[in-house]
């Protein structure tokens, strides 16, 4: 028999089907953010030509540079999840307290934390960007959601997953049941599977970090980078070759696909590491480990970790196993 084709709806539908008691709203729940995929990924093959390019002119509430379609993906994602019922709230990067679901509109099961754009500073340039969006269940009983829904560690997450605007659009989720990786045929504007059951490739291929940060790092830290580079002269290996987007969902989606680790360590510009931990590190944490991965904060899983607030930050060690747990042993001995 030929090879099937599978959309996404019919894939998530699909793994819902797995749970008996499964009502259907977390299936349309993913439809609607792969919906909100398409659309981000509309305005931003078109971005040049409209005058969406650059910057805001305003300061986000991370005291970055927010850009113009920073603003138009966190409106995308609000505007397509508000009204339907099947939220208690959300979280996201760009503003400061959670979201409400409107007055007057129903509060669901679910709740929905994101990183409308990861990596805005690539957009000028044509390079890749993407989202980055967590599932929770509600904790709360009923009406609106709290802060405390929004507050879960990695390890509750219902599904996680980013979509990623790059030479093609590719939208890559879990739900715990494996990574699958769909792309977006924009002729018929659908995500197609391309990449079922996602592993992290067991030979690693690169390593990911920004080394303009080097002289700010911790002695262990510093060893680590050394030995990944075969400059440790009690343990030389084979240096892995280097790759870095500065947009942590492509450094992950290469990291993911050709093995290998990309770390943003704690260093004293950021000593509580630069990226955060809702909707960056723990959606990408629990991807990596349904496909065989691990991720670290430098000194013990990132998914145990209990978020105390909606934007803190944390240090991400992320992809190959024994080199994340590499890093764990450098930092320990060392730091
Ligand atoms: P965002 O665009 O959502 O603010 O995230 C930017 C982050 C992340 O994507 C990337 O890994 C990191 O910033 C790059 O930081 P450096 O420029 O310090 O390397
Ligand atoms: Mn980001
Ligand atoms: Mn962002």
């Amino acid at each position: 028999m030929d090879e099937q084709i599978v959309t996404i709806e019919r894939h998530i539908v699909e793994q819902e089907r797995e749970y008996p008691k499964a009502t259907g709203v977390f299936s349309n729940l993913l439809y609607d953010i792969a919906l909100a995929g398409k659309i981000i990924a509309r305005e931003m093959t078109r971005a040049g030509l409209v005058g969406s390019l650059g910057s805001t002119g305003k300061i986000n509430v991370q005291h970055e540079e927010q850009m113009k379609l920073d603003v138009f993906a966190n409106q995308t994602i609000i505007r397509m999840n508000s009204f339907t019922g099947r939220l208690a709230a959300m979280a996201s990067e760009e503003r400061e307290d959670v979201i409400d679901i409107p007055r007057g509109y129903g509060t669901g099961r679910y709740v929905l934390v994101f990183d409308p754009l990861d990596g805005s500073s690539n957009i000028d340039i044509n390079a890749t960007v993407g989202t980055i969006f967590g599932v929770y269940r509600r904790r709360s009983e009923e009406g609106a959601g709290t802060l405390a829904d929004c507050l879960q560690k990695g390890r509750d997450t219902a599904a996680a997953g980013y979509i990623i605007y790059g030479s093609s659009t590719m939208m890559v989720y879990t739900t715990g049941n494996g990574v699958h990786g769909f792309t977006l045929d924009p002729s018929v504007g659908e995500f197609l599977l391309s990449h079922p059951n996602l592993r992290i490739p067991d030979e690693p291929r690169y390593s990911s970090v920004n080394h303009a940060y080097e002289k700010f790092r911790s002695e262990g830290i510093r060893r680590f980078g050394r030995w990944l580079r075969g400059m440790d002269e009690a343990d030389p290996q084979k240096p892995l070759s280097e790759r870095y987007f500065g947009a942590l969902v492509a450094d992950f989606h290469r990291t993911l696909l050709k093995g290998g680790i990309f770390y943003y360590p704690a260093d004293s510009r950021y000593p509580q590491g630069k990226l955060r931990l809702i909707y960056e590190a723990n959606p990408l944490a629990f991807i990596a480990e349904k496909a065989g991965g691990y991720a670290s904060n430098g000194r013990s899983n990132i998914l145990d970790i209990a978020p105390r607030a909606l934007h803190q930050r944390t240090p991400l060690f992320i992809g190959d196993r024994s080199l994340v747990e590499k890093a764990e042993e450098f930092i320990a001995e060392y730091d």
